[in-house]
């Protein structure tokens, strides 16, 4: 089983639904830690509750980005993850840190990508008028939001629709798709070939259910 560390930085609903898909019989993957830059957040609490190991670094408590980093990578050093799944990490990470985890980050962010990166991407799907709106899991690269896709999944925009309301329709296909999408890298059936995601054709028939 592939070793998995979680970053969040909130209420951590897609750590815990990756948490319990890797609670399965045969699942690829398992969550070896959840990492948070918060110590206020939510999902804490929710990974302790399902006896997973927790660490927080909070970014207040190092003198700059880099010693934040620097803790953080020495904490994985010590924990050795296969993968990383960002899961509400607000944070970005540095073109370093990304360097020694090369294609080994996962990051799930919800809008379709490559619109609408970023902060306030609800607010701004809606206002572009946008009649469909969903969630990307991709490769971590330097740019924000910007690596490889692995997955997307898609909702409708309703016209009575609020940043709050789609963030809420889309969250409901993030539960969904980010577990899928970390069985397929964990066990192989996506590679990255030339800066792309690259899917089998019976996961990319999964992904298309
Ligand atoms: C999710 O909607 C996630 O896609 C988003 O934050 C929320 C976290 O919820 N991530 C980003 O906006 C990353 N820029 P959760 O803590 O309940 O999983």
């Amino acid at each position: 089983r592939k070793r998995v560390v979680v970053f969040i930085s909130g209420g951590g609903s897609n750590m815990l639904t990756l948490a319990r898909a890797c609670e399965a019989p045969d699942w690829p993957a398992e969550i070896a830690c959840v990492i948070s830059d918060k110590a206020s957040a939510g999902g804490l609490a929710k990974a302790a509750a399902l006896g997973i190991p927790t660490r927080v670094f909070e970014r207040k408590e190092f003198p700059d980005k880099a010693a934040h980093e620097a803790a953080i990578l020495s904490a994985l050093d010590e924990i050795r993850p296969d993968l990383i799944c960002l899961a509400g990490y607000m944070r970005l990470l540095s073109a370093d840190f990304i360097r020694r985890h090369e294609g080994r980050i996962l990051n799930i962010h919800p809008s379709l990508l490559p619109l609408f990166p970023g902060l306030h991407t609800h607010q701004r799907a809606i206002d572009a008028g946008m009649k469909i709106a969903g969630c990307s899991v991709h490769v971590v690269t330097e740019g924000m939001d910007e690596g490889p896709i692995v997955a997307q999944a898609a909702v409708p925009v309703l016209a009575t629709d609020t940043a709050e309301t789609l963030a809420a329709r889309v969250l409901t296909v993030e539960h969904q798709l980010y577990p899928l999408a970390l069985r397929l890298v964990a066990e192989g059936s996506v590679r990255l070939e030339d800066g792309r995601a690259v899917t089998t054709p019976s996961a990319a028939a999964e992904l298309a259910e």
